[in-house]
């Protein structure tokens, strides 16, 4: 008679077991089929008044069902409370991928390493110096005296002098730490990156030949060919008997390989006050190899920098004798290079962070 109401039980509780869809549900059987007040413990409660046989069979019969209610109980719990859901896991390999956006070089960091990567295959050092730079560094000791008129070439960004900022109350306490230091220099945003010509000659004896690119500042309204922020590159060769030709031949080598075309240098004279001879340079037109056309505007040439040869007073500022060395040196706009060379026609792009812009390359 137990056997078959336990029997019952078990069929129940699979049954409802089998149907729960949660696990408030799953509880709910719990008590329902082994909780104090079920049928199945009311059972075990009758066992008392029956023959040890009986006891023994329905005893036993009761705890391998209990255990498989149980069993069935903490399965169905499992599966109710795991986040897989076979259906949505699903995956349809035929879907296309998500496109991975991908960061790359900025156009005028790729310039820079080209130009690079050209100069050290030419034996050239990579040189830098700092853009916050004094005043001796910028101007005097590149031949432009205080009151010289080239001066007036760059429009500079002055900074505040170091005894201003000490005075301020931050600083003031900062300041007694240097006091070596000799405040009253002046002290700028660098004009051009001929700055690093007097920090690298300081440092190194010749023969040598470097290039120094890097971030320049003038402080001029900007429009499709000036920006107050802009870059040069600089190149500098020294020794004993460097002279016109070799920077011709260095300038048309550089030329070509950059433009992956035969070049050819014109140079003009012009005037700078770091060197003596000085001269403007251009290269034949990039795009119609000197025949003239609206790149051009018909000249056959195009404009890109200043050049000469190191003025003996640079060399002495710097602290060579006079009269020992010769060098040449140029200076100009990567920006303007990486317009050429890509047909860019506002210069203004590059800071703007427009991705439309900067995508393209
Ligand atoms: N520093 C000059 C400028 O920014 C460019 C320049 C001209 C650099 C002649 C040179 C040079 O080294 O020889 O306008």
């Amino acid at each position: 008679m137990l056997k078959e109401k336990i029997v019952k039980i078990k069929q129940e509780a699979l049954g409802a077991v089998e149907k729960a869809k949660n696990v408030e549900e799953i509880l709910q059987l719990e008590i329902q089929f082994l909780g104090r007040k079920s049928d199945f413990v009311g059972i075990l409660r009758q066992l008392k008044d029956v023959s040890a046989e009986e006891k023994r069979e329905v005893g036993q019969l009761a705890n391998s069902v209990k255990v498989e209610i149980q069993t069935l109980l903490e399965e169905k719990k499992k599966s109710l409370t795991s986040t897989f859901d076979a259906q949505a896991e699903k995956i349809d390999v035929t879907i296309p991928a998500l496109k991975m956006r991908q960061g790359h070089l900025h156009p005028l960091t790729k310039i820079q390493n080209e130009i690079e990567d050209i100069f050290t295959s030419m034996g050239f050092e990579i040189a830098d110096g700092p853009e916050v730079e004094d005043e001796f560094h910028n101007f005097d000791a590149l031949n432009m005296p205080k009151d010289h008129p080239a001066r007036d070439m760059q429009d500079t960004f002055w900074l505040k002098p170091q005894s201003d900022i000490a005075k301020t109350p931050t600083n003031a306490a900062n300041k007694q730490h240097d006091t070596n230091k000799n405040t009253d220099a002046r002290i700028l945003l660098r004009t051009h990156t001929s700055n690093v010509q007097i920090r690298y000659m300081e440092k190194h004896q010749p023969p040598f030949r470097i290039i120094a690119p890097g971030r320049i500042y003038r402080n001029e309204a900007g429009d499709s060919t000036h920006e107050h922020t802009f870059h040069q590159f600089e190149a500098l060769v020294v020794g004993d008997e460097i002279n016109v030709g070799n920077f011709k031949f260095i300038a048309q080598e550089f030329f070509s390989k950059f433009f992956k075309k035969e070049i050819q240098i014109r140079i003009r004279p012009s005037f700078f006050p770091f060197t003596e001879p000085s001269f403007e340079f251009d290269i034949s037109c990039t795009v119609c190899d000197g025949k003239g056309c609206s790149a051009c505007k018909q000249a056959g040439w195009l404009e890109i920098g200043g050049a000469g040869m190191v003025n003996q007073n640079v060399f002495v500022a710097a602290g060579y004798p006079s009269g020992k060395y010769q060098g040449f040196a140029w200076g100009f706009g990567m920006e303007r290079l990486a317009m050429m060379k890509y047909k860019i026609d506002d210069i203004r792009h590059f800071h703007s962070g427009d991705l439309r812009f900067i995508k393209q390359f």
